[in-house]
């Protein structure tokens, strides 16, 4: 079959189940469809046949929110597959300049210090610190925020500030230290002013989470907020429709969550917060009984 018709076959039949109320689906990444949805990505230019295989097609396939249409599977894509990323202004000064790709580095360890003193966009003028983030090599979770604020830029790790005392303590109600786990943000340099990051800062930093999603590989990933699940999944609602149910994201499950900023201005949120994240420790244990077996 062709792959356009694979394509409206599948958005027809998306569209059908969202209609019935069905909103999340496990589905088994289809190879086949991958690999043809790989082939439409090249034929389309979105990626170029020297980059990654793990491009575009592949996400889409395995990408397990039901959503109707192929814009929205390619937004959920695009922020974090660099081989799909409309190539902006910082990334193209990047390549200008000569620099490394992210996805060319074999340890988290060369990465980070590769992108210690990183000018891709314009948060580096304002910061004091790259942010690159902390924890366990191999993590039961990764926790995904949206950018370091002022205590986080001058200590130059993740999530040290007051929202970062409520997520360790959300951590150890878990039974686990900091150290089993593993935080980082969408983007490493502090925004001024705590703004959110614009999305020509994010874009930047991007494919930098998405290498350390690859060498960490996590058991679940847990996003922080909407920023952090927008990134993700653009047509996502927001986060407090959103928090509690997980999607697939290429290899993994992304649960979104609160914000622990959010959490000390609305304590209300903790309940369904600690919910959560005994949730993701499920899921957790759920993928790493299947990757032992
Ligand atoms: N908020 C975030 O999103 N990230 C941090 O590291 C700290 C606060």
């Amino acid at each position: 079959m062709e792959w356009r018709t694979v394509l409206e076959n599948l958005e027809a039949q998306l569209a059908r189940l969202q209609a019935a109320g069905i909103n999340y689906l496990n589905i088994e990444p289809d190879p086949e469809l991958a690999r043809m949805l790989n082939d439409a990505a090249h034929e389309a230019g979105a990626v170029t046949p020297d980059e990654p295989a793990a491009g575009h097609g592949a996400a889409f396939a395995q990408s397990t929110e039901v959503s109707a249409g192929v814009a929205t599977q390619d937004a959920i894509d695009a922020p974090v597959t660099p081989g799909t990323q409309p190539r902006s202004e910082p990334q193209s000064k990047a390549a200008a300049a000569g620099q490394i790709h992210p996805s060319e580095f074999k340890t988290l360890d060369s990465l980070q210090e590769y992108f210690r003193d990183c000018r891709n966009c314009g948060l580096c003028a304002g910061r004091s610190r790259v942010v690159f983030g902390e924890g366990h090599a191999h993590p039961i979770i990764l926790f995904v925020g949206e950018g370091p604020g002022q205590e986080e830029d001058r200590q130059g790790l993740p999530f040290v500030g007051r929202a970062g005392t409520l997520l360790t303590q959300g951590i150890r109600a878990l039974g686990l230290a900091r150290e089993d786990i593993y935080i980082a943000n969408i983007v490493k340099c502090r925004p001024p002013g705590n703004r959110n990051p614009q999305p020509e800062e994010m874009a930047a930093c991007l494919p930098i989470l998405q290498r350390q999603i690859e060498l960490l590989d996590p058991k679940v990933i847990v996003t922080l907020g909407n920023v952090p699940l927008k990134t993700f999944n653009p047509r996502a609602r927001g986060i407090t429709q959103a928090r509690g149910h997980p999607f697939g994201y290429r290899e993994w499950q992304i649960l979104p969550t609160f914000h622990p900023a959010y959490l000390l201005r609305n304590p209300n949120g903790l309940d369904p917060w600690w919910s959560d994240l005994k949730q993701a420790l499920v899921l957790a244990n759920t993928a790493a009984t299947r990757g032992a077996e």
